[in-house]
């Protein structure tokens, strides 16, 4: 009988499928055994009163990427996977940026380098392209997705990242041409400068204006024409981060005529709202992310994809900036005008409590909905299934366990993360991850990060399941 290192008693197991209560059996870093009573092991753990789930996969995360001069992100990677992981999630997947000029293959060493040895769960990355020269869609993009990098990143916004659409058409091609997954950020470049040109103008500069700047209209039109350039070349299409009611309808109008556009969504997006940006002095700034949080019936149109299966996957979109700082959202160019203050808020630590609290508390999604958003959907999408999301003989042990009654109230000071702030303080929650374990290996036990930075991985990916 295989010997055993670590068992976990008397949970109840949720998968994407099923929930029942069972022993959970994990030699080394395999979950060996799944049975009604399993052998006794070196450390047990007593999990009657606890769900046990698979360890929570963020597949849309922001680390140490260089985001303008004089601006600097809050998470390295090692407060970020700890962060991560006290969150209930046992892999995370940031981007590998490249930046205009630089190699692709370049950017992907640079990162691991700064990755390797700095993590405390598992970390896999996806490619961000914003220089597809002939080298880069000829060579350096066909050798990273075989050699395991299976999915990037194209923006039709932002000035230094922003694709037109002949380049847009150009990388879809080579996505179809080595069925890697792309995912695209929705928001349409000229319209939002016009917008924001003519806001400075009227002296409109508070970080408010950063949502008035980017309306629904500029995601929903850039998602039908990403949706329209995918249809032409025939390839598969994630669209990231979706805000509210138009775009949802746009993924949704494409999946029912029957192409494989998919769909992410993010918990600020049906917490948060374009009002939040409106804080006294610069506190707008905390809540300045693109897309912007809309309103209340956005959040309603989001619930409602989630229950038609128009989202695959939610995601945090951490991309943490300090905000009492002048090297992030409090910066001097960001007094000036909204159009400085970087964009992006930190969430890792709080994606998963936010979805099991409004989610499965609030009796919107079921657990199983829920381990599918959160863990299931992540793994298949980016090639990491059946190694990793999902409770099974054989997977590798990546385990969150979940007091589903425990009231927590989310404050700046209970998280690991690098930001000095959170968007969600005060925001209350029903249901907490208490224990991470990853690998086999306790890795978050009572809020307290227990394994070095030196456990986690940085792995390679399988092609997408979605993407053939
Ligand atoms: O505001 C955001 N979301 N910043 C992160 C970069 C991105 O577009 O995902
Ligand atoms: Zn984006
Ligand atoms: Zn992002």
């Amino acid at each position: 009988m295989t010997k055993l290192d670590l068992a976990i008693r008397g949970g109840t197991i949720v998968t994407a499928s099923d929930m029942f209560k069972a022993d959970i059996g994990i030699a080394g870093e395999k979950i060996a055994v799944i049975a009604e009573t399993v052998a006794g092991a070196e450390r047990e753990i007593d999990a009657s009163s606890l769900y046990v789930m698979p360890g929570g996969i963020d597949s849309h995360v922001h680390i140490a990427q260089p985001s303008g001069p004089g601006i600097v992100m809050a998470d390295d990677f090692a407060s970020a996977t700890a962060s991560a992981a006290a969150g209930g999630n046992t892999l995370v997947m940031p981007f590998a940026l490249q930046q205009r000029g630089a190699s692709l293959r370049g950017s992907v060493e640079e990162y691991r380098t700064l990755a390797e040895g700095e993590c405390h769960i598992d970390t896999a990355f996806h490619l961000i392209v914003s220089d597809p020269t002939p080298a880069v869609l000829g060579q350096e993009l066909p050798a990273l997705v075989e050699a395991g990098y299976t999915s990037f990143k194209v923006f039709m916004t932002y000035d230094d990242l922003v694709l037109n659409d002949r380049q847009l058409l150009e990388v879809f091609d080579v996505a179809r041409a080595t069925q890697a997954l792309v995912m695209v950020h929705c928001e349409g470049y000229d319209t939002i400068k016009f917008l924001a040109e003519r806001l400075e103008r009227a002296g409109k500069t508070e970080p408010y204006y950063h949502a008035v700047s980017r309306p629904e209209i500029v995601e929903r039109e850039a998602a039908h024409r990403a949706i329209s350039h995918a249809e032409l070349i025939d390839v598969p299409m994630m669209i990231v981060h979706v805000s509210g009611r138009e775009t949802m309808e746009q993924v949704r109008w494409a999946q029912q005529r029957g192409l494989k556009v998919y769909a992410e969504t993010c918990p600020q997006y049906i917490t948060l709202t374009a009002e939040s940006l409106k804080g006294l002095n610069m506190t707008g700034a905390k809540y300045v992310c693109s897309p912007p949080p809309r309103d209340c019936d956005s959040q309603k149109a989001i619930w409602e994809g989630i229950a038609q299966g128009v989202f695959q996957t939610f995601s945090s979109d951490h991309c943490p900036f300090r905000y009492d700082s002048t090297d992030g959202k409090l910066n001097p160019k960001a007094r000036t005008s909204f159009r400085w203050v970087p964009n992006g808020i930190p969430g890792v630590e709080t994606r998963l409590p936010i979805l099991f609290s409004e989610g499965v508390s609030k009796g919107r999604i079921t657990p199983q909905k829920f381990v599918e958003l959160s863990a299931t959907n992540h793994a298949k999408m980016y090639g990491l299934y059946p190694r990793k999301g999902s409770i099974g003989i054989g997977f590798d042990a990546d385990l969150a366990l979940w007091n589903p009654n425990r009231k927590e109230t989310i404050r700046q000071e209970i998280l690991h993360h690098g930001a000095d702030y959170t968007p969600w303080e005060g925001f209350e929650v029903t249901g907490w991850p208490v224990m991470t374990v990853s690998r086999g290996t306790i890795v978050v036990e009572d809020g307290k990060i227990v394994a070095g930075k030196d456990h986690g991985r940085v792995l390679e990916r399988e092609k997408s399941a979605y993407a053939a």
